[in-house]
């Protein structure tokens, strides 16, 4: 059955777009109303952007899950939601059905109720990715319990933040997750973390790896023992709790230009619409398409792609526990051709380290399934969009290039597939209901096309975030305060002749390091914390892979006596305080930082030494001491 809110050609996205912004009510209403709803809403929309305050489908009641798996049984119950492809290519893959998922997030609903989760209570959930972490979301969902996923790769002292953060009572971990030749010690990561949480009062272990692990008597069950109570209890069903549409869904924690990361909070009936309307339209979604979303869950990529998007359009999700080159190469292609993936969505950090090992892994495969190929996470280079659609597409397979946010939930500028035209590095149109506008120095919108700016939102969306946990403050600062009634990306930006958008990368200190958005001043807390450190300046470079690369200017209190020996003490400290993936690429020991006389670091000297860029470093008269600069050009690493 045809999708009635599709567009299928390009008039009709310019008619829709035209209606959304006319008629955003309207326009939004009608796709809502496809929805299952316990009771229909009694405001479609109502916002300001000064507090702010946001409100989609107020009064409307309804359950996430229901539209994601219960609604589908009639006619789905047999298909596959979710396709699970092991590390290990050797080990079974799993299949779960809509009516299989169903019934495993009932179960697991009822393990959280005999565990005392009840609606509205925080769990935090630090999983592998196997089928049981889209179960453990899910039924957090149905019982209205508010999901916090936290990626596998942050650190014990990162997990106990955001707990704290949230006030988590409750924790879904695994013994432990594999991931290529490596295996994470997850429930280790947690006990660590809770020796600064006491307030954690149950911790369900999945067991994945047999991993030895310590469970605390009164504090850690294994998932499956509590499966079985459920199964001796007789399977009762769980009906879905009835969640308000403003109801939190989950908290997401993301890095800013500041220290702490912030909990991005997302609501349930405007999530669920957007990142449903967003899912068959850029994706160009038909009934049966394999859809393989290469994600994490631990982002929101994962969130929106893996699990609520394709679930709630009730198409098969392929989830996938490894990574892009393991046991090689080929590893993603050899997905492709086995499932016959219609649907690939990536990183352009994943297409650039594959593109390094050669087209062999790729031509050997068949990829001949493949219709739509995306991207998302970073300014995707024009060499690896044309390598992408050339050897993997065979140029017959449009590329969406989707740019958005953890705050946005779903794409927000991007091309429709084979509907929009493409073009490279480009994100192209805004998708219907979304409505950019490009900010100059002083503020202002800059009108007209062949321009560029600040990435800016003027009209509220329904997936938009709606505060940052437990300090809503704080979430008008960080978007709402710097211009007047308009939602603030943090990206630069530029609008060519045509009027399509280009994302050029941040303009605040917030680095995206393999499509990972690390906050500047949050590694440097980190290094810190490194008894030896004195002061610390980090900043971004261009890196051929990582698409941005962590470089760390260091003062030390004494010059280091074995300077590899003290990069490597730094940046094990940052992966013990955030994660490996916040270590430095690049760390140069400096005497000092370039400073203006009111002590502030002038980042602007010392990414361009970073770039390489030695000429042209600017005006540095204003410094404190400008002969800094010399010396961290002459010492540069
Ligand atoms: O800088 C933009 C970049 O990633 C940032 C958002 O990061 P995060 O919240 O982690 O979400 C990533 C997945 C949606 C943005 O502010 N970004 C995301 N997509 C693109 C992009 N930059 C350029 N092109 C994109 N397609």
């Amino acid at each position: 059955m045809a999708i009635p809110y599709q567009i299928t050609s390009l008039e009709q996205y310019h008619r829709d777009y035209k209606k959304s912004v006319e008629d955003p009510e309207g326009f939004w209403s009608n796709i809502a109303s496809q929805f299952l709803w316990k009771k229909k809403w009694d405001n479609v929309l109502s916002w300001n952007f000064k507090e702010p305050n946001v409100k989609w489908f107020a009064g409307g009641k309804l359950n996430i899950t229901e539209n994601c798996l219960d609604r589908h049984i009639a006619n789905l119950g047999d298909s596959p939601a979710i396709i699970w492809e092991p590390n290990d290519p050797n080990e079974a893959t799993r299949t779960l059905t809509y009516s299989d998922l169903l019934f495993k997030v009932k179960q697991f609903s009822n393990v959280l109720k005999n565990n005392g989760v009840k609606k509205g209570d925080r769990v935090c959930i630090y999983m592998g990715m196997v089928p049981e972490l889209a179960i453990a979301v899910l039924a957090c969902a149905r019982l209205g319990a508010i999901h916090s996923v936290v990626f596998g790769g942050f650190s014990a002292q990162s997990i106990s933040d955001r707990l704290q953060d949230a006030q988590a009572r409750f924790v879904i971990t695994c013994d432990g997750a594999f991931r290529g030749n490596k295996e994470i010690p997850l429930k280790s990561v947690i006990d660590d973390a809770l020796e600064r949480c006491p307030f954690v009062e149950r911790v369900i272990v999945l067991t994945r790896t047999k991993t030895p692990v310590s469970m605390i008597r009164n504090r850690d069950v294994w998932w499956e023992d509590e499966i079985r109570k459920v199964e001796q209890q007789g399977n009762p069903d769980f009906p879905a709790e009835e969640m308000d549409a403003e109801d939190m869904l989950f908290i997401l924690y993301t890095s800013g230009s500041t220290g702490k990361p912030k909990g991005v909070v997302h609501t349930c009936a405007g999530y669920m619409v957007y990142t449903n309307y967003t899912f068959v339209n850029v994706f160009q979604y038909k009934p049966g398409n394999i859809h393989f979303c290469t994600a994490d869950i631990g982002w929101i990529t994962g969130h929106s792609y893996i699990v609520y998007g394709p679930l709630s359009a009730g198409a098969t999700s392929l989830m996938f526990e490894g990574i892009p080159t393991w046991p090689d190469a080929g590893r993603f292609w050899d997905i492709v051709d086995k499932y016959k993936v219609n649907i690939l969505y990536t990183a352009p950090t994943a297409i650039r380290s594959l593109m390094s090992y050669g087209t062999e892994p790729v031509l050997s495969r068949d990829l001949s399934s493949l219709k739509v190929l995306g991207t998302v996470g970073e300014p995707i280079n024009e060499e690896a969009w044309h390598w992408y659609d050339e050897f993997v597409g065979k140029k017959k397979c449009p590329v969406v290039d989707t740019w958005w946010q953890t705050e946005t939930a779903g794409i927000m500028i991007s091309n429709l597939a084979g509907v929009t035209p493409s073009k490279p590095s480009f994100a192209t149109l805004p998708l219907p209901g979304v409505q950019p506008a490009l900010i100059d120095e002083k503020g202002k919108e800059i009108q007209g096309n062949g321009v560029s700016g600040n990435l800016c939102l003027k009209f509220p969306w329904p997936g938009m975030l709606r505060t940052t946990y437990g300090d809503h403050e704080r979430c008008r600062l960080n978007y709402f305060a710097t211009y007047d009634d308009l939602y603030f990306t943090g990206d630069g930006c530029l609008r060519d002749e045509n009027g399509y958008y280009r994302i050029t990368g941040r303009v605040d200190d917030v680095l995206n390091v393999s499509g990972h958005r690390i906050g500047t001043a949050e590694v440097e807390n980190a290094i810190n914390m490194h008894s030896g450190v004195v002061e610390s300046a980090v900043v971004g470079y261009p890196h051929d892979i990582k698409g941005q690369g962590i470089y760390a200017y260091v003062i030390c209190g004494q010059e280091p006596e074995d300077v590899e020996l003290m990069r490597k003490d730094i940046s094990s400290t940052v992966a013990r305080i955030i994660g490996a993936i916040a270590k430095p690429d690049k760390i140069q020991f400096v005497r000092g930082l370039p400073k203006t006389r009111s002590g502030k670091i002038m980042r602007r000297i010392l990414r361009k030494i970073a770039e390489g860029e030695m000429k042209n470093i600017g005006d540095t008269t204003t410094l404190l001491d400008p002969a800094v600069v010399e010396d961290i050009k002459n010492g540069k690493v």
